[in-house]
């Protein structure tokens, strides 16, 4: 029997993977971060009291739930110490939560809630530093354009991993170990203008032993022994389908796999382990950062989709751009990652528009085409609906107005892909389900 089911984002991120992820926490053992950092910022809202999650998987507001990061993510220990600070200050009846200075976290509220995988790798103050050296580089050259990164070191911490120099999680349980790799590394980034300090890095470290030691495990074992015991297992992703480091707007985009292939290697699971993948879309479309957007607006109708969709970053806080919805890079994205249904976000943010837009094909070299081509020089080719209101806070398909429930069943005959989810507010119970 599978036992894994994935979420993952099918445009350029902030979807609303973490309402969803939360949404669904209930009926699973585990919640599992597969790729990403920090970069990633997902948003739970339960009871009008937010919470926004950059490492910690969206599961961790239920008891019964096991939280894992996963082999694939990037982890900035210092930022997932606050995080973690969070969520023990919340859980904890006494003030037991602790700092990254010194003393054990053996009696963490979060001690076999939260699992850090031993195989994770590391970012280190020189990720950071190389991020936004790269980027100053790439704005300063002509004919190149910086990517807007998150300045979260996430390109170059996986760019280590890659070739092959990253420093594992489980480095830093053995000093002389990780002296010598911080060494070899340093000495590779010798010739650039930056400075970094072995010692503090190796002080901080060490505090950070003692702080995650807790936490860290094999989690591909606890995972394979999950799935022998019929567990259920909830995979979520981070960042979007289109900016997959090989199926993104490259180079726009981030340095992991965000879809299917990151849920499998991110974890250690194989193919026959997942049964469903659910894409999380929103009803129009977002991206941070640059990079080509060919249904981005910059008119009023852009406007009302930011200001309404409250579209600033829940990472960097930098405003959205914002478009109408582009159903051929949806249909991209479901073909590549297998989608098998849909959850359909902020749909509500849409009440009250005359007209709603939806991208149905692109006009390329002289030609229509409902593909993604490898430059994206394309003009998108719009169908009209007309609007709708009272979305809001809706819970069943029956009550949403006529023109919402057609624009829906359109999305769903346009892709091929059953919508399961619709979203009418950022609240965890705001969902219809369509069975
Ligand atoms: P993620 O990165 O995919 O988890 O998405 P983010 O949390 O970065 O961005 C989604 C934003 O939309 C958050 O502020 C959510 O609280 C909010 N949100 C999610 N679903 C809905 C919805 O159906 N309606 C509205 N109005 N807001 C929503
Ligand atoms: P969630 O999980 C939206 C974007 C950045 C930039 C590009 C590369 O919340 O959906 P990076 O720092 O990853 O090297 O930046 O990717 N980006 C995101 N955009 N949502 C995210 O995460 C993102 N994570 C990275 O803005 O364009
Ligand atoms: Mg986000």
């Amino acid at each position: 029997m599978n036992m894994a089911d994935v979420i993952l984002g099918v445009q350029w991120g902030d979807e609303g993977k973490g309402k969803i992820v939360d949404s669904l926490a209930k009926n699973y053992d585990f919640v599992v971060r597969f790729q990403g950092g920090h970069n990633a910022g997902h948003t739970l809202v339960i009871d009008n009291v937010k919470y926004a999650l950059h490492l910690i998987p969206s599961g961790i507001l239920y008891p019964q739930c096991k939280n894992i990061i996963g082999n694939g993510v990037v982890i900035d220990f210092q930022a997932l110490d606050s995080e973690m600070q969070q969520f023990e200050r919340l859980f904890s009846t006494t003030q037991n939560f602790h700092s990254t200075t010194g003393t054990l976290s053996s009696n963490s509220c979060l001690i076999d809630r939260l699992f850090i995988s031993n195989r994770a790798h590391i970012i280190l103050p020189y990720h950071v530093a190389l991020d936004r050296f790269i980027e100053n580089n790439r704005a300063k050259t002509k004919g190149l354009e910086a990517i807007g990164t998150t300045g979260k070191g996430i390109g170059p911490s996986y760019s280590d991993k890659v070739s092959r120099n990253g420093i594992q999680v489980g480095d830093i349980f053995d000093e002389e170990i990780l002296h010598t790799k911080l060494q070899a590394n340093l000495v590779n980034l010798a010739h650039l203008p930056l400075a970094f300090d072995i010692d503090s890095m190796l002080s901080e470290m060490r505090g950070f032993a003692k702080r995650f030691a807790p936490f860290v495990a094999d989690t591909t074992q606890i995972l394979w022994e999950s799935t022998r015991n019929n567990k259920r297992i909830l995979l979520e992703g981070a960042q979007g389908s289109m900016l997959d480091i090989d199926h993104g707007t490259y180079p726009f985009v981030t340095s992991s796999h965000t879809g299917i292939a990151g849920a499998l290697s991110g974890t250690g699971l194989n193919a026959h382990d997942i049964d469903s993948v659910i894409g999380v879309m929103k009803a129009y479309c977002t991206r941070v950062g640059n990079g080509i957007f060919p249904t981005e607006l910059h008119d009023e109708a852009g406007r009302f989709l930011q200001q309404k969709g409250m579209e600033f970053g829940t990472t960097t806080g930098r405003p959205r751009r914002c478009g109408w919805l582009d159903l051929v890079a949806i249909k991209h994205a479901i073909r590549f990652n297998g989608c098998t249904k849909l959850a359909i976000m902020k749909i509500d943010v849409l009440d009250t528009l005359h007209e709603v837009k939806v991208c149905v094909g692109y006009e390329y070299e002289g030609e229509v085409i409902d593909y993604m081509p490898y430059n994206l020089n394309v003009k998108p080719i719009y169908k009209s609906f007309s609007g709708w209101n009272g979305s809001a806070r809706v819970r069943e398909f029956s009550k949403l107005h006529a023109n919402a429930k057609r624009y829906i069943e359109f999305i769903e005959e346009y892709t091929g892909s059953k919508v399961w989810l619709i979203s009418t507010s950022p609240e965890r119970e705001d969902i219809i389900e369509i069975p």
